[in-house]
């Protein structure tokens, strides 16, 4: 018997070697992808910055660098351990703060992966997209899609700072990614200033000899005064249980996503709102605008105030908390709901104990705050 049993493993060991030589590989000794049991869980963990250590670190690097040769662009990457070696929050998504001082142009280039902007300090720079010059206030959205020339230049009195949010993991991921610098310094404006909100800004109308649907929002900024208005009318009729009130800006020619591989949110939680708590299987890199409340993340609490950013990783549970009792909080949000959509990946749970809210077992201080050293 015992003879036997040697005679087979070596047989199944030069099966092995064999069939390993011949380019193939046995399903059965392979890796299942995902959680055995079928029930999803986060792949890596959250992570959170904040504000104050941005804005010092960007005042810092003012003083090492400039836009142009030595650094095309002076933007501070947003890195979570839990996906290293990526330098990114998410597996899909990278997300930086980028500062552009008086006088400053940072040159121009283009690239497969989409960008968006959401500006949060200074008012009056200017983005240039494929010869549209878009001027840049706190709280506007700005996209660049993918392949569009784009570069920005900063007139004004006082620093420029915005976030930058692309698809770059996931683009470099389908070995789609490709950029070209522009031979000059800027390319040049060949629209008048907010050509395309003057063409789509209404929201709910367009150029009736425009019939056409594209992919990508023709439509490449979104001013924050619409923004808000939009979101405190909607909180006086209907909310979420799980975003409070939360609205996706949508691409005017399809009333879907503005790109096909991010989709953007902004939220508004009303005072004293607390979410319920759900899970799903897109990731989200959110960037407070304006408030301060807490974000628990598979029972570890994130407090977070105006300035910061916190990343979401795929399958967590997550629920919100505005702190204050009398002033709204802003939330802006990227995500990779697009391509889950398109691929019929996207999944959703609710929370069902504890009446939808988990119990705090950590603050992020705790269980993560020397995660990055
Ligand atoms: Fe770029
Ligand atoms: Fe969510």
């Amino acid at each position: 018997m015992a003879i036997e049993q040697a005679s087979l493993t070596e047989i199944s060991d030069v099966f092995y070697r064999d069939v390993q030589s011949l380019g193939m590989s046995p399903l059965w000794r392979s890796t299942q992808p995902g959680p055995r049991d079928g029930v999803p869980a986060a792949p890596y963990q959250p992570c959170h910055w904040s504000w104050s250590d941005i804005e010092r670190s960007l005042v810092r690097a003012a003083a090492i660098v400039k836009p142009g040769p030595e650094a095309e662009r002076r933007a501070l990457q947003l890195c979570n351990p839990g996906v290293a070696p990526s330098p990114s929050p998410t597996h899909t998504l990278t997300a930086a703060v980028q500062m552009v001082m008086p006088g400053e142009i940072a040159p121009s280039h283009r690239h497969t992966m989409a960008a968006i902007r959401f500006i949060i300090q200074g008012d009056g720079a200017i983005t240039m997209v494929n010869g549209e010059p878009l001027s840049m206030t706190p709280g506007d959205l700005i996209l660049t899609p993918g392949w569009c020339w784009h570069g920005h230049i900063n007139r004004t009195e006082a620093p420029m700072i915005w976030m930058d949010g692309l698809d770059v993991p996931l683009v470099r991921s389908l070995k789609a990614g490709l950029y070209e610098g522009y031979p000059d310094e800027l390319h040049p404006a060949t629209k008048p200033i907010d050509h395309s909100v003057s063409r789509y800004g209404s929201g709910h109308l367009r150029p009736v000899w425009e019939q056409t649907s594209t992919k990508i929002s023709p439509m490449l900024k979104f001013p924050w005064a619409q923004t808000e208005q939009s979101l405190r009318d909607l909180a006086k009729v209907d909310s979420s249980p799980f975003d409070d009130v939360a609205m996706q800006y949508t691409n005017p020619s399809t009333g879907g996503h503005v790109l096909p591989t991010m989709g953007c949110w902004m939220q508004l939680l009303r005072p004293e709102a607390h979410t319920r708590a759900h899970r799903h299987s897109t990731c989200h890199v959110y960037h407070v605008f304006r408030g301060s409340g807490s974000t628990i993340v598979d029972g570890v609490q994130i407090d977070w105030k105006q300035g910061d950013f916190f990343a979401l990783p795929p399958d967590c549970w997550h629920e919100h908390l505005n702190r204050s009792s009398s002033e709204p909080a802003f939330l802006f949000s990227t995500n990779d709901l697009p391509v889950f959509e398109s691929l019929g990946l996207y999944r959703e749970d609710a929370y069902a104990e504890r009446d939808g809210h988990q119990e705090v077992v950590a603050s992020y201080a705790a269980r993560y705050g020397d995660s990055r050293n």
